[in-house]
């Protein structure tokens, strides 16, 4: 490990130096002097009296240095038959375009704009438009339902809304401008224009406050790059937290940049030139980071796929894609190789497609479970990297870095923190745990440049929420450990967020949705482990005393209430009703326990449980109604 421990002992002791070295690999209008700085809370703001624009420095600034005519994008669309090639050029030309259009509609810097879009080139040209003015985009994924797109409107407050007129889910069209309309509709803030990308698969009728994408840009002059400070935001991405309120992670401009290229070298060992695949959707942060930022800003071209990794048409889709490109690294989530899995177990798609160009496959979202580890090793010849990060810090804590000094890789281990990142285990007392005991996984402050800047216009809830816990130290939200060799094994989160099929989401937000039904006394909330997704939440319910309703229709109805606020998305599929819900003397329910049940676990009665019985009875409903492999949980 001597190139990996000297080149992370310098970014933890000399960060400054280190991420000013990292910081001249970018094109800056004014190079910054300052490095970093840390703020009255102690939070770190890096390089801020430095100058840039994120879209020069991955469009125009390529182009200028004679990438021009390189592929910056394939887009690959299996759901619509579409494929299209953008090179550097005609991306610079159609984002300054773009951003032309959207300052007529009165956009600028500093103002926000919100993107509803599916996986198409447009979608990475209005994100660039936005980089471009100054503007700050937030991108909502599309299976969100318009209330969660409105809770979004509200906080963001967005001048302009980009969106498609439809998305395709395999095989089905999914109108997205009706979903807009009721967004708007519900939000007490009101943004002053929606441009509306129309597809040929469906096109949206146009209202008062609308206008038709292509109309607009055909009457738009070009944009220059308007020069950002590098503290200035980029985006504010939304993520589910603890609450039903989405957390809005503020993401800098002058770090980010930096971060990332850092990145795709020693993460990703990518070279300008070479072809880069994340299979995301730039809802994501893996698609803000992986799919549009991050390969352009180092000459490298992306692939955006608009499909499924199944049944798009088949098994056989990412193989295909990886072949057709030249694709070097490959990035998805284990629930994407499950699916495959489930269709091919032995893999037989693979012979059809040449992928020696494939030089290394990473996954994240998710812990990448041992099973699927070992089966995609078995399957390849590469490296099969399994990587740890999270919507906060916008870029990977812990990698195996192939660009760097690849290391022996482990069976349920994220490998090692990456340089920038001083990754900690602390026990409930804020000490530092042992080798192979588990804690809460920390990072020590400053955070490396490309962290969250902050919560959009909530800065009470940065501090709370990551800050507060164990002073000094960002809180993940994850349990894990460090073995002997200084691995480090991410376990799952310690708080009530959940992850279904590599999408993170909220259990207190469901809980708040059951929960104000009318007939709904107390519920409950939980993920289960699902084969397929990981995890998908299940409902426990306690109607209101006098409910004497049929109970099949209220679980039906609730199931549709969390579908309609929240989204398909959420994959909330079950509930159940039950008399009552174990608790602890202080009123706690007993969520871990309902989980381990589920999960099929072996389970005690604990002291501190205020009725015993009510523990045995929600196994029995469990196991009644097949939640999870509950009836494989026993008493000890
Ligand atoms: N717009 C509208 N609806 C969407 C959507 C979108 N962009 N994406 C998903 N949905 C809908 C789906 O149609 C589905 O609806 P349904 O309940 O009516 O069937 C629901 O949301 C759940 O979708 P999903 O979780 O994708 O389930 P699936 O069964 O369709 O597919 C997988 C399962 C594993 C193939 C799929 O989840 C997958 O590809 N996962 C990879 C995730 C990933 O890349 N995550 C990024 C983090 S790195
Ligand atoms: P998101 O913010 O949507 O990227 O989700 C972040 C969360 O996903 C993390 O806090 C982890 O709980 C989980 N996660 C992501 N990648 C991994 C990984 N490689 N191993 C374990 N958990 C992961």
């Amino acid at each position: 490990m001597t190139a990996y421990r000297s080149e992370f002992r310098r970014s933890i002791e000399q960060p400054e130096a280190f991420w000013a070295e990292q910081a001249r690999r970018l094109p800056w209008f004014t190079p910054p002097q300052t490095v970093l700085r840390h703020d009255d809370q102690g939070h770190a703001r890096w390089y801020e009296d430095g100058e840039l624009n994120l879209c020069h420095a991955a469009l125009d600034h390529h182009v200028e240095q004679g990438r021009g005519d390189q592929p910056a994008v394939h887009w690959d669309s299996p759901v619509t038959g579409g494929k299209r090639t953008l090179s550097f050029r005609e991306m610079r030309d159609e984002v300054a375009r773009f951003a032309g259009a959207l300052r007529g509609l009165g956009v600028e810097k500093g103002d926000r704009v919100i993107i509803y879009m599916p996986m198409v080139p447009e979608a990475l040209v209005a994100m660039y438009a936005c980089a471009r003015l100054g503007a700050v985009h937030s991108v909502v994924f599309g299976g969100f339902a318009p209330h969660e797109l409105a809770m979004r409107i509200e906080d963001a407050e967005p001048r302009v809304v980009v969106a498609a007129s439809c998305g395709i889910e395999v095989d089905r069209v999914l109108p997205y401008k009706p979903i807009v309309d009721e967004a708007i509709a519900q939000s007490a803030y009101r943004p002053e224009a929606c441009v509306v990308l129309q597809r040929a698969q469906h096109r949206a009728e146009l209202g008062a406050i609308d206008h038709d994408w292509a109309d607009l840009v055909a009457r738009a002059a070009p944009a220059e790059c308007v020069p950002v400070k590098a503290t200035d935001p980029l985006y504010v991405l939304y993520t589910s937290g603890t609450t039903g309120k989405p957390k809005g992670v503020v993401r800098d401009t002058g770090g980010y940049g930096v971060a990332l290229h850092y990145s795709m070298e020693v993460v990703y060992d990518m070279a300008p030139g070479e072809v880069f695949f994340s299979a995301s959707d730039v809802g994501w942060v893996v698609g803000h980071s992986y799919i549009v930022y991050a390969p352009l800003l180092r000459g490298c071209t992306t692939v955006v796929y608009e499909g499924k990794p199944v049944r798009t048409p088949d098994a056989g889709a990412f193989w295909r894609l990886i072949a057709e490109y030249r694709v070097k690294s490959f990035f998805t989530a284990p629930t994407a190789f499950r699916a495959i899995k489930k269709e091919d177990p032995e893999g037989l798609r693979l012979a059809e497609h040449d992928i020696s160009c494939l030089k290394a496959l990473f996954l994240a979202g998710e812990r990448l479970d041992p099973p699927t580890f070992h089966w995609l090793e078995d399957l390849l010849t590469v490296p099969v990297v399994d990587h740890w990060w999270q919507t906060e810090t916008g870029w990977p804590i812990a990698a195996n870095l192939q660009g760097l000094e690849p290391m022996p890789t482990k069976a349920g281990s994220a490998t090692v923190p990456v340089p920038g990142f001083d990754v900690q285990v602390l026990n409930r007392e804020g000490q530092p745990a042992p080798a192979l005991e588990q804690g809460s996984v920390v990072i020590k402050q400053p955070l490396p440049p490309g962290c969250l800047a902050g919560i959009w216009r909530d800065p009470q809830r940065f501090h709370s929420a990551y800050m507060a816990a164990f002073p000094g130290y960002y809180l993940t939200g994850d349990g894990g450990y460090f073995d002997e060799d200084g691995y480090l094994f991410i376990m799952g989160r310690t708080d009530d967020v959940i992850n279904v099929a590599g999408h993170r989401l909220s259990t207190g937000e469901m809980e708040e949705v059951v929960g104000a039904h009318p007939a709904v006394a107390e519920c409950a909330v939980i993920g289960i482990h699902d084969a397929l997704k990981g995890q998908v939440p299940v409902g426990l319910v306690i109607p209101k005393d006098g409910f004497d309703g049929d109970e099949l229709a209220l679980e039906n109805e609730l199931i549709a209430r969390v579908r309609e606020r929240i989204g398909p998305i959420a994959c909330f599929k079950q509930v159940l009703v039950v008399d009552r819900l174990p608790k602890t003397r202080s009123g706690k329910i007993l969520r871990k326990l309902l989980r381990n049940i589920a999960d099929g676990q072996a389970f005690g009665i604990p002291s501190t449980i205020d009725d015993p019985a009510s523990l045995e009875d929600v196994h029995e409903a469990m196991k009644n109604r097949e939640v999870g492999d509950a009836h494989q949980a026993r008493r000890v």
